[in-house]
């Protein structure tokens, strides 16, 4: 579990320039947050660490990057118009306007995710639950569509009328056969990518957790149809280890354990081998870059959950300081989504099997959808931890993995007068990592600061240098300290790194 609070956790983001609530001179806008001088960094980070691993690093998956406004008739094929809707409470007196499930959850300790509306209002009268607010009775719940409705061009008639996409998802569905074809993609191959999303979420709360607008990494994976355990990349992760939570541990209230993946195959606790690999190469990417897999566990959708399209449907989740919660979802979406597209744009998306000389519709085996802005959160509650200071004052150390830490080096003169020589040195390493010069206050602090903000070491030019040519470098992690001569710097830094 999480060290700090939420709030918390918003507070020293701030502090720090990691994240600002936005525009706040006007008193904000809930569920809208900007990334601050180290929170870009660290968000650039996370997603080119996320495209290279999935992307660049794979010969299977293909990247791309398409509009955030597309054909409305998209987002009717997808299903989004029609029930892309959480359900909202409105009060009869006070106005106030509130998601029904996360309050049901909240009031009454039970599972609401996916619950209808007509069950809702049954709960509100039983329980004679009334508004947060005011204490008055609430409307009989409805739903509310969360796509964001905008005007495109400069008639505003039903005709010109567009979404913001509420995912990134669609577009490769819609460029699935543009992408297969000038690609020359082969099945089994994932079409990835990231970008914005948005989502008019009828409360908005747990800072990066649920925003109005965010980030997504996702990946839709193509498999021939009549080949879903057929995974020529199991073999690698057979023997991987995560804490596992079936819906059959769910419902026998029985605790999540820690299974190989081959157990959970074996046992027939995930399906296919497929969602098995893809799972367990998700959780991977977390843990290699640093998040204690104590944290991470996947979590199977129970069958009331489940969206109407999905087969089987895993999240992995995180124990957030709010409990355990959703950080990635991971549903087998079979061939829904491209015979919803074949149907409502009547053109051939199928491909033509060599094998059985037939056109098959692929099946989408996985869906890997991540929340950027999720995974920051996730990173930084991970990397905060406290020490004591020389004066037993407790200071922040965050130990963000250096692959993503924003800033990658402090360069500090230990007195002003060495000023000179350290900005050689900053000169020469700023070529190759994002560095920062800091010449204010005791070292000390300098040292402190830097811990607080996750660089992962600190370069001290001191009077020795002068004659040694030889500088300090500090470990944050452990506060040990060691010269390196200045030519074997950038080398030594880079193997650290
Ligand atoms: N294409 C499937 C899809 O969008 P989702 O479970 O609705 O699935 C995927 O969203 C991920 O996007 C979530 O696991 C989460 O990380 C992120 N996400 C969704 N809604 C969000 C919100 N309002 N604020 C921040 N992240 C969100």
């Amino acid at each position: 579990m999480a060290k700090i609070s939420i709030d918390d956790m918003a507070g020293f983001c701030k502090k720090k320039g990691f994240i600002f609530p936005n525009s706040e001179i006007y008193g904000g806008m809930a569920g809208f947050f900007d990334y601050g001088h180290l929170g870009s960094e660290l968000k650039k980070n996370i997603k080119d660490s996320w495209w290279k691993y999935h992307v660049q690093d794979r010969e299977d998956v293909i990247g791309i990057d398409g509009t955030i406004i597309t054909h409305p008739k998209v987002w009717v094929a997808s299903g989004h118009v029609e029930s892309f809707l959480d359900i909202m409470l409105e009060c009869t007196k006070c106005g106030e306007k509130i998601r029904a499930d996360t309050f049901i959850e909240e009031k009454l300790k039970i599972a609401a995710d996916g619950i209808k509306a007509d069950a809702i209002n049954s709960l509100i009268d039983d329980n004679n639950l009334v508004c947060p607010k005011c204490s008055s009775d609430f409307k009989k719940a409805e739903d509310f569509n969360l796509m964001f409705e905008i005007q495109v061009g400069p008639k505003k008639d039903s005709e010109s009328m567009a979404y913001l996409r509420p995912e990134t998802a669609q577009l490769m569905f819609t460029d699935f056969k543009l992408v297969y074809d000038s690609a020359r993609a082969k099945l089994p191959f994932g079409i990835a990518q990231m970008g914005r999303a948005f989502r008019n979420e009828i409360s908005p709360r747990n800072f990066l957790f649920r925003c109005r607008e965010f980030e997504q990494m996702e990946i839709e994976y193509f498999i021939h149809p009549d080949k879903v355990q057929e995974c020529p990349y199991i073999k690698e992760m057979l023997d991987y280890e995560f804490l596992v939570y079936s819906a059959s541990m769910q419902d026998n209230k029985k605790p999540a354990g820690m299974m190989k993946l081959k157990d959970a195959l074996k046992n027939k606790i995930i399906k296919t081998k497929w969602h098995a690999y893809w799972l367990s190469v998700e959780h991977k990417w977390f843990c290699d870059l640093g998040v204690n897999p104590k944290n991470l566990r996947i979590r199977q959708h129970l069958k009331e959950e489940k969206s109407h399209y999905a087969l089987d449907t895993w999240d992995l989740e995180y124990n957030f300081p709010f409990g355990w919660k959703e950080l990635q979802g991971m549903a087998n979406r079979t061939d829904f989504d491209l015979r919803q597209h074949i149907k409502h744009s009547k053109k051939d998306l199928s491909i033509f099997d060599q094998e059985t000389n037939k056109k098959v519709i692929p099946y989408v085996v996985a869906e890997p959808s991540l929340g950027v802005d999720r995974s920051f959160l996730v990173f930084m509650f991970d990397a905060y931890t406290t020490r004591k200071d020389e004066k037993g004052n407790e200071v922040v150390v965050l130990k963000l993995n250096p692959k993503i830490a924003p800033v990658k080096v402090g360069v500090f003169p230990l007195v002003n007068k060495l000023e000179e020589k350290a900005r050689e040195v900053f000169d020469l390493l700023k070529k190759e990592f994002t560095c920062i010069f800091d010449r204010s206050g005791s070292i000390g602090r300098r040292y402190a600061r830097a811990d607080e903000s996750g660089i992962p070491y600190c370069v001290t030019i001191d009077f020795d240098t002068l004659n040694d040519k030889q500088v300090t470098i500090r470990d944050r992690d452990t506060a040990k300290q060691k010269r390196v001569k200045i030519e074997e710097l950038i080398g030594e830094l880079k193997k650290l790194i």
